[in-house]
């Protein structure tokens, strides 16, 4: 990704990385005049978390990005210990920004403004300053406004919040103009037992089916459930012309079940395509201290963008469709070979898994490294890796809902994105491996039922 620098080993090539420093949320996800825009959370000077700016790449095919000039720099009053997380509209052939300025006050103490930027060219932008007032009832944690234009052309704005009790909230607001805002309270009564600060919220919208994403601080590991520091999933429901959000009668569902995935935002395109990106970085601090890419002078992704769709009552991902033109020539494709080990030539790689009928239990490894195993009976599906901090093999997995019958993964040379049925569950994450393996070995061990492989090399 990143141009005219080498990154070193664990160097990604479609993944949007920074050119240095730390990445973190995804952020003013937009078409404008047809050019897709991603920012994200970046701090320039260093590779943790202290101050954000936003750094800012565009594409014309959501694979090749080219670096633009930082969009956002702590600079002003209001935002001048962080310009935090938010979203991009178009309104009159202009790019307004939302973000969160984030403020430490003479006692040290939090402040939040959610101001406004506005840019003609989508690449310069003048800071408006606050459009809204810190509520009452609420803590100083209120950040990461998402803004969406309804049928009518009103605006709605999503805020992510705590309350004084110090549980999770997200506050709804109004607007026709985009300055001004009428604050319309909670966006849906409360939930028990989901955490004490809910980030980045996201409200996406198909038809006839709403979706409320969220990134929920806080919640208690349930079996395979809730297991990295920080979670994020959705509800599915209604969200009603007052602006409240009705759940459907299914529980908070995760969006990603691997180790590294947070902070997602959705837009949607030209196309009428819901996209996200996630940000594959959310991890315990000791551990984040210890990704081997810092040597390097950077660390953390996006997830590649996935189409979002609703389908039977959940949401479902797919890679998007432009990641087909980074397949190189043939592709290796394997039927009843799968007890023997495949050495691939490349470290990128698109891995296709189809079985004519439901998959049996089996076992397969990437790169001597990362374990994938099914078991047809119970219907789990699990992914281990070795924690690069503690050298402990750790695991992650999900119960499908269905048996297996396709999986295909995205592997770089320290990622993996693994899609499961058609997009119901995904798995993302990173893995470091101590020495340079230039070949990939995909093992594959099961017993009875083979699919078919399809491998890929990619080229970026
Ligand atoms: C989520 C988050 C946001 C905040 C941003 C700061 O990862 O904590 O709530 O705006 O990161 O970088």
């Amino acid at each position: 990704m990143a141009q005219n620098k080498t990154m070193g080993k664990y160097e990604l090539g479609y993944h949007i990385t920074p050119a240095k420093g730390l990445l973190n949320d995804p952020n003013g996800l937009i078409q404008f005049n047809g050019v897709y825009h991603v920012f994200y959370q970046w701090n320039q000077n260093g590779t943790t978390h202290t101050t954000k700016s936003w750094g800012h790449v565009i594409s014309d095919d959501l694979i090749h990005w080219v670096d633009q000039p930082v969009a956002l720099e702590p600079d002003q009053w209001f935002d001048k210990d962080g310009c935090y997380s938010g979203s991009a509209v178009a309104f009159e052939d202009k790019l307004y920004l939302f973000y969160t300025g984030n403020v430490r006050n003479e006692k040290n103490e939090r402040e939040s403004y959610q101001c406004l930027a506005v840019s003609k060219d989508g690449v310069h932008f003048e800071k408006k300053g606050p459009v809204i007032d810190q509520p009452s009832g609420y803590t100083a944690h209120i950040r990461d406004p998402k803004v969406w234009q309804n049928e009518n052309n009103e605006w709605w704005m999503v805020l992510g919040a705590q309350k004084e009790d110090l549980t999770g909230d997200t506050l709804i607001y109004h607007s026709t103009d985009l300055i001004d805002w009428t604050f319309k309270g909670s966006l849906m009564d409360q939930i028990e037992d989901m955490g004490f600060m809910w980030e980045c919220p996201d409200l996406t919208q198909f038809e006839g089916k709403s979706a409320f994403i969220f990134s929920p601080q806080g919640l208690t590991v349930k079996g395979d459930e809730f297991n990295n520091i920080y979670q994020s999933g959705y509800l599915t429901g209604d969200f009603t012309k007052a602006g409240k959000f009705l759940p459907d009668d299914y529980p908070f569902r995760e969006l990603d079940r691997g180790f590294e995935f947070y902070a997602p935002q959705t837009f949607q395109d030209s196309k009428g395509r819901h996209i996200l990106f996630g940000w594959m970085g959310v991890m315990e601090p000791e551990v984040e201290a210890a990704v081997p890419t810092i040597q390097d002078g950077w660390i953390h992704n996006l997830t590649i963008p996935r189409e979002l769709d609703y389908a039977n009552g959940q949401l479902i991902q797919r890679p998007v469709v432009e990641l087909e033109k980074l397949r190189q020539g043939q592709p290796q494709v394997l039927i009843g070979k799968t007890k023997e080990s495949l050495q691939l030539s490349t470290l990128q790689n698109e891995l296709l898994f189809n079985w004519k009928e439901a998959a049996g239990s089996f076992a397969f490894q990437i790169r001597n490294e990362v374990l994938v195993e099914y078991n047809q009976d119970s219907g789990r599906i699990q992914v281990t890796r070795t924690n690069w901090l503690t050298k402990k093999r750790e695991s992650r997995a999900v119960t499908l809902k269905r048996p297996l019958t396709q999986m295909q993964g995205f592997l770089e040379s320290s990622t993996l994105e693994l899609f499961i049925n058609d997009g119901e569950e995904v798995f993302s994450l990173r893995y470091f491996q101590g020495q340079e393996v230039k070949t990939v070995a995909v093992s594959f061990c099961e017993t009875g039922k083979e699919p078919e492989i399809i491998i890929y090399s990619l080229k970026h």
